[in-house]
């Protein structure tokens, strides 16, 4: 039987790792002051984005298609977007989500077949 403390000193470090592995903004707090670790569902996010690039994030018009490009280089992508201070439309699409949220998206995105541009 595992005592109490040992369980809570186990349960602390797999919650760090989780965190670790996630942008710092994933926490909030709730309206009970309780701080939670979001876990933003990528494929639901990216859903709107198809709206300009395409169904699955292959483009049929002159919108870059986003689909199955590298998680890291759409994240930086986006947060680049998020804060370069303009008012393009990127931009502001970026700075509608917090950072967890860009790196849930852009994990999405990975997944999908690459469209070679
Ligand atoms: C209202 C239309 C619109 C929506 C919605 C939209 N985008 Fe974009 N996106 C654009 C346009 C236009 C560009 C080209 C902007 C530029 O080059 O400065 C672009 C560029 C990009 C690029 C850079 C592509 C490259 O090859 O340089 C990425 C990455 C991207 N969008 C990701 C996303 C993601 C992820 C979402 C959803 C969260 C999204 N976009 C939603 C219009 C949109």
């Amino acid at each position: 039987m595992m005592n109490k403390s040992v369980l809570l000193l186990l349960l602390a470090i797999a919650a760090t790792e989780v965190a670790a592995a996630l942008p710092a903004d994933c926490s909030v707090t709730d309206a009970n002051g309780v701080r939670r670790v979001m876990q933003p569902n990528g494929e639901l996010l990216a859903a709107q984005c198809y709206q300009c690039h395409g169904d699955q994030g292959r483009s049929l018009g002159e919108i870059d298609s986003i689909g199955g490009k590298s998680a890291g280089d759409l994240y930086g992508d986006l947060r680049e977007f998020k804060s370069n201070g303009k008012a393009d439309i990127m931009s502001l699409q970026a700075r509608a989500y917090r950072d967890c949220e860009l790196y849930a998206i852009a994990q999405y995105l990975s997944t999908l077949p690459n469209q070679g541009d």
